[in-house]
């Protein structure tokens, strides 16, 4: 089965652009400008533009477990609310400080840090009032399973968790060890991408063999994924990713590519590409979209 990856993205893309914009609040009520509009303006902007792979994950992996797309749209949704979260607080002056996000101005550059701050939370609780819906899935016992383990993903013992790591890392008096960057980058990046993969399992009530081969492709591919970001900070082109690049070493942020060199990193990058896919081998046909993309993460340049 040969899939043309960049446009299935592509298309996806578009989708979940349309889709998020008709599940985020608007400014309006009856026709009238709500007082509280501001924060929701920037919830709206930190949500637009975007590869939309952790959406792409969910919906492909609920793909391959027969899951209805109108019910996997919303988890991607809300993902992709967690993410853009995640973006809009990195990019703060506090935290990585930058300008420059999806090709334009950060969040906090375009509506104030306080705004930024406020849309980043609002944008992670209106991700859980999304999954809490009963449009997300008829079985409760499936949504609490769904914001249990997406809840976990995205706090002190993953996403926030690994932030905090990288944040520290950058005024360590010794450098980060192998296995101390390792787990770093699975919090950090990794657990929000694994949490995107076993979303499709859980709403397709996989049993557990198959959890485990959605859990190891989605483990191999977020250390996939960091590692070409942090690549693309060294050899990327800003009208490319859209972002700033040649910022991490100056700030001392620990990485692969730090600890271990730019060939090694992308050795290592190539190892768990393999790795991951041979993780969801065994789904055959089925597994043959996920393949594709691990394949696209690596040689991606955006
Ligand atoms: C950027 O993520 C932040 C990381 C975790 C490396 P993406 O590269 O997926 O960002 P968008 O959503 O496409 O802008
Ligand atoms: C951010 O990692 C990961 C998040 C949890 C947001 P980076 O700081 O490397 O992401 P970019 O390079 O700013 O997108
Ligand atoms: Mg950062
Ligand atoms: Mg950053
Ligand atoms: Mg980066």
């Amino acid at each position: 089965m040969t899939v043309d990856i960049k446009s299935r993205l592509a298309d996806t893309a578009a989708e979940v652009e349309e889709t998020l914009a008709a599940l985020l609040p608007s400014i309006t009520s009856d026709g009238d400008r709500l007082a509280e509009a501001r924060v929701i303006e920037a919830m709206r902007y930190a949500c637009q533009g975007g590869k939309r792979l952790r959406a792409f994950l969910t919906l492909e992996t609920a793909t391959a477990f027969g899951v209805s797309r109108g019910s996997a749209m919303r988890v991607a949704c809300a993902l992709e609310c967690i993410h853009a979260y995640s973006l809009v607080h990195d990019d703060l002056p506090c935290m990585d400080d930058d300008d420059l996000r999806r090709g334009r101005p950060t969040t906090h550059r375009t509506f104030g840090e306080a705004t930024a701050v406020l849309a980043g939370d609002a944008l992670q609780t209106h991700a859980f009032t999304l999954l809490a819906d009963d449009r997300t899935h008829e079985n409760a016992f499936i949504r609490i399973q769904l914001v249990t383990a997406i809840a976990k993903a995205s706090g002190a013992m993953g996403m926030v968790g690994g932030q905090m790591i990288d944040i520290e890392a950058e005024s360590a008096p010794t450098p980060l060890t192998l296995p101390e960057i390792t787990r770093l980058q699975r919090m950090k990046t990794g657990a929000l991408i694994e949490v995107a993969c076993q979303a499709g399992g859980i709403l397709g009530k996989a049993n557990a063999a198959h959890m485990r081969m959605l859990e190891g492709y989605g483990r191999d591919f977020g250390l996939v994924f960091q590692i070409v970001d942090d690549l693309l900070d060294i050899e990327g082109d800003v009208a490319a990713v859209g972002k700033a690049v040649g910022k991490d070493a100056d700030a001392g942020k620990a990485t692969f590519v730090s600890i271990l060199g730019v060939e090694e990193a992308k050795d290592r990058a190539k190892r768990l590409t393999a790795q991951a896919i041979a993780h969801i081998n065994p789904l055959g046909d089925r597994s043959a979209v996920l393949a594709a993309l691990a394949n696209y993460a690596l040689e991606r340049k955006n």
